[in-house]
């Protein structure tokens, strides 16, 4: 089964309209050396008309949360599906593990945040991983069980069909601290393991990014490992050079 590489960037809460048009000019210069991979980029919500409108060729919008809402109404803050589709975004994160410790995103929410998103013809980059503390205790494997387990049942394994999921080990992101090709491989397959036991099929076509402190100079062995189908990069996605590095590497 050939799955092709997807390199998202999750710039968080960054960026400036000025800023935001100077990366994508940049991005737009270099996308013709990485024509076989797909480039999404997912700004902060209010930039993404802007971004939308000089997103450069081959590269894909998406957004960084939505509400689990379906229906719009007395819903302060939260930002509906659709309102996202108007802009052209196709791909949406749910529950980041930033969403999951600063904002309180429990699975069950970030199953219904899942099942929002496909309900809206978005495509949801579920992320799941675990602590420090959960991998020094071998509770990795039944963190991500219970974190997918709470999609399958809420949204069934056949929506797994339409979705992308990203590994990201709490303890990689934004620290450096990248977790090895072995480690990031092992927590793939047993992803990849996990939904085969319910569909085989579904199993072998999703794509499984790995996050975590990815940059150009380890991006090749993380993407040469069988699992791994492309990455969801945070402050290296901030920098043309660096974000393109490692699409190359996805080549
Ligand atoms: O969503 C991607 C992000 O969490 C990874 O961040 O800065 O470690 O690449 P970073």
């Amino acid at each position: 089964m050939t799955r092709k590489y997807l390199v998202a960037g999750n710039w968080k809460m960054n960026g400036s309209l000025k800023a935001n048009a100077e990366l994508l000019s940049s991005i737009a210069a270099k996308t013709g050396e990485v024509a076989g991979v797909e480039l999404l980029v997912c700004p902060t919500a209010v930039h993404l008309e802007s971004v939308g409108k000089l997103l450069p060729a081959g590269v894909v919008l998406g957004a960084q949360n939505l509400s689990e809402q379906t229906k719009a109404g007395a819903f302060t803050g939260e930002i509906l599906g659709s309102m996202l589709t108007e802009l052209g975004v196709r791909y949406v994160l749910v529950g980041h593990s930033e969403r999951r410790s600063l904002y309180g995103e429990s699975d069950l929410r970030v199953a219904e945040k899942f099942k929002a998103a496909q309900a809206q013809n978005l495509v949801p980059v579920l992320c799941v991983g675990e602590t420090l503390e959960e991998r020094e205790s071998d509770q990795t494997e039944g963190v991500l069980t219970r974190q997918l387990n709470a999609v399958i049942e809420l949204c069934g394994i056949d929506s797994f069909a339409n979705a992308v999921i990203a590994y990201e080990p709490v303890w990689a992101i934004g620290t450096g601290k990248t977790a090895s090709p072995e480690q990031a491989q092992q927590a793939h397959a047993f992803i990849r393991g996990l939904l085969s036991k319910r569909n085989a099929t579904i199993a072998g076509s999703i794509r499984l990014l790995y996050g975590g402190s990815v940059k150009p100079d380890n991006a090749n062995e993380l993407f040469a490992c069988a699992d791994i189908d492309g990455g969801l990069i945070g402050g290296a996605s901030l920098k043309a050079a660096d974000f393109l590095g490692i699409a190359l590497a996805a080549q």
